[in-house]
């Protein structure tokens, strides 16, 4: 009898963990993996109000989700990027508008797709295994870039304009993006 509670108690206890779990079918391609994660990105977030918590389980969804070398948000801090939430190898900390792909991305206010990074002038390289990225920009409610989300990959070319698009619609689920 008291094994038999127990055995309730842990049954439990272990669906509730397992309700936040991720459910991606990784062996579909990557728009089928995205259609598949976003309503499970959206019911992560739904009800929380706190920036830092939802940007930082979209990082860590996204990055489970496709296996990325590095998922994160950089957010602009007193006239910088500064290092937010992130999964993967450590990265730069700061870095100034402008430079690299993060800082164009954030000057220029759109998303950037680089199929090699050693084809991208100025590119900052956090890792020398990432061989490919994308960077959107995080936008608050009067549209000025508050943050930007920067995805790493060791493969070239491992992003195109359909991971633009997929990715827009995840961030608009956290923006408008303030307070972080
Ligand atoms: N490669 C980025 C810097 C950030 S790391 O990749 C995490 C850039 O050129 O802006």
């Amino acid at each position: 009898m008291q094994i038999g509670l127990l055995c309730l108690l842990f049954q439990t206890i272990f669906a509730t963990v397992m309700a936040e779990d991720l459910n991606i079918d990784k062996s579909q391609g990557k728009l089928e993996k995205y259609r598949q994660l976003r309503p499970q990105i959206e019911a992560l977030i739904t009800g929380e109000s706190d920036p830092l918590a939802n940007a930082s389980n979209l990082c860590a969804a996204l990055h489970e989700a496709f296996d990325f070398l590095w998922t994160g948000i950089y957010r602009v801090v007193d006239g910088e990027l500064v290092l937010g939430p992130f999964q993967g190898p450590v990265g730069c900390t700061r870095i100034k508008k402008g430079k690299g792909v993060c800082g164009t991305a954030w000057e220029e206010n759109r998303t950037i797709v680089v199929e090699d990074v050693d084809s991208f002038p100025g590119h900052i390289a956090c890792s020398s295994m990432s061989k490919s990225e994308i960077v959107l920009p995080i936008r608050n409610a009067s549209g000025d870039v508050t943050g930007v989300l920067d995805i790493d990959s060791d493969s070239l070319k491992a992003f195109d304009q359909s991971d633009a698009h997929e990715l827009e619609k995840i961030i608009a689920l956290i923006e408008p993006f303030e307070g972080l």
